[in-house]
């Protein structure tokens, strides 16, 4: 229930009517927020020191505007349309859905392991000591640090001790906070190389940490390496799974830029943000792996759990992990302790791993149902990337604006990408992400957009 601050002048009279008109304003204002239970009559009265009736009659003015209902068992609220908000539409909300949640890089929200994160939370609770809830290292509980260095050098071929482990909240997180610590230590702005096309999201974050952005084009075989210019500080890839082409890093690439990283003296930052999805080959192990010295992994939970876990690490060479955990304690003091020691529980009780195994066989049907469908339905579209991920890239031949609203039509999640770095390289492609739609429903959804698209380019589905 709303405890509400009213201010009423009881020798001007007229009470009921002020009391309107401060519930009014409180809800204008956003003080009050649509659904927001109010006293009951009675109690408004008690605590205003006036008669029941001249509540009961503000309220009542009040549902007759349409500001507050009122349901016998229920109480009265604020209605649902009144408000600060009411008139202005939820800018991150277009069309009902969320303009973050709907990402196409975004896992199965519906398959997260409600269960067995549940399970974790329970047994951290119960056993963790109460020292434990204290601040903590900003770089990380420790159980996560071993945790994590055991399951990346097992899973992704990483050589990293738990004490080049940072827990940070994210890829995001940890690439701003290396850009700050480089920053520092050079005591100026990175030159900090990216791979063109690449995620768009990040460039407002990276420059803000500190970067200087210099594009470097992306071939078949990932970053062309001999693009790379001389004086830049460091290098960000998706060594892989390229964002957005899906292209694998070839290994004669790789070797090429840990040498380059060598002779350049730069920091080679990987962000291995959906390697644990791969479906074709063998696994391929993490850069990081090669070249310790040059290389700090950035990995999360985003794409095996959930995003809005915000529970992520970078493993890095000793000096730059040090530099990164000095830059968290001096921005925020570190990630939640229940969180860390939850994720260290799931990965050391084999919940982690069986959840992936569950997600890997899941996500690999529905990539296969989606390439089906669109090499019956959408010939001409090209589609790359597609040994791992959770989001193929397909180049349509011409402008893929118009069929992006198709594809949200039809229920698959896509956005363009533009090399909007170096214009005039490569064609604009189209994201279309996989991981929500039921492998039964996306032939369904292609056909759709097959439908919709040959109305956008004037090409037609061939029945
Ligand atoms: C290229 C790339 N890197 C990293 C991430 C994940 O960032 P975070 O771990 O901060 O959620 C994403 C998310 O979609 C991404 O597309």
């Amino acid at each position: 229930m709303a405890d509400l601050h009213l201010v009423v002048d009881r020798a001007a009279g007229g009470l009921a009517a002020q009391i309107a008109r401060e519930v009014r304003e409180a809800v204008r204002s956003g003080r009050l927020a649509p659904g927001d239970r109010l006293p009951a009559s009675r109690d408004l009265a008690r605590d205003l020191g006036l008669s029941r009736g001249v509540v009961v009659e503000a309220y009542e003015q009040l549902v007759a505007e349409g500001v507050l209902r009122s349901r016998t068992g229920a109480g009265t609220r604020v209605a649902a349309g009144a408000g600060r908000h009411a008139a202005e539409p939820d800018p991150e909300n277009r069309d009902g859905r969320s303009r973050y949640g709907y990402r196409p890089t975004s896992p199965d929200l519906g398959a997260f392991p409600r269960q067995a994160w549940l399970a974790a939370v329970r047994h951290v609770l119960a056993t963790l000591p109460n020292d434990a809830l204290d601040y903590g290292d900003p770089g990380g509980v420790p159980a996560l640090r071993r945790e994590l260095a055991a399951y990346l050098g097992r899973v992704r071929a990483a050589d990293a001790h738990a004490d080049q482990i940072v827990i940070v909240t994210g890829v995001a997180q940890g690439l701003s906070l290396a850009v700050q610590a480089l920053a520092r230590e050079l005591g100026r702005r990175v030159v900090l190389a990216v791979e063109d096309p690449t995620t768009t999201r990040q460039l407002p974050l990276l420059r803000r940490a500190g970067a200087d952005i210099v594009p470097v084009p992306v071939d078949g075989e990932g970053i062309v390496v001999g693009a790379l210019p001389g004086d830049a500080d460091a290098v960000l890839v998706t060594p892989a799974h390229q964002y957005p082409t899906g292209v694998v890093l070839s290994p004669a690439r790789r070797a090429a830029l840990v040498d380059w990283a060598g002779r350049a003296g730069a920091l080679v930052i990987e962000d291995d943000y959906d390697a644990e999805f791969r479906f074709d080959r063998d696994p391929v192990g993490c850069l990081q792996g090669l070249a310790p010295d040059r290389v700090m992994l950035a990995g999360s939970v985003s794409k095996a759990l959930a995003p809005g876990l915000r529970l992520g690490w970078v493993a890095a060479p000793p000096g730059v992990a040090r530099a990164v955990r000095l830059a968290r304690g001096e921005l925020d003091l570190g990630s939640p302790v229940i969180d860390q020691y939850a994720l260290a529980h799931l990965i050391g009780s084999g919940a982690y791993d069986r959840h992936l195994r569950r997600m890997r066989r899941e996500y690999r049907r529905r990539r296969d149902a989606l390439v089906r469908a669109l090499a019956e339905h959408l010939p001409r579209v090209t589609v790359h990337g597609i040994s791992a991920g959770l989001h193929l890239y397909a180049e349509p031949g011409g402008d893929p604006s118009g069929l992006v609203a198709a594809a949200h039509a039809a229920g698959l999640s896509a956005e363009v990408v533009t090399p909007a770095l170096a214009p005039g390289g490569r064609p604009a492609g189209l994201v279309i992400g996989f991981a929500r739609l039921p492998a039964h429903r996306v032939t369904e959804a292609v056909r759709a957009l097959a439908a919709a698209g040959g109305a956008v380019s004037g090409d037609h589905e061939p029945s």
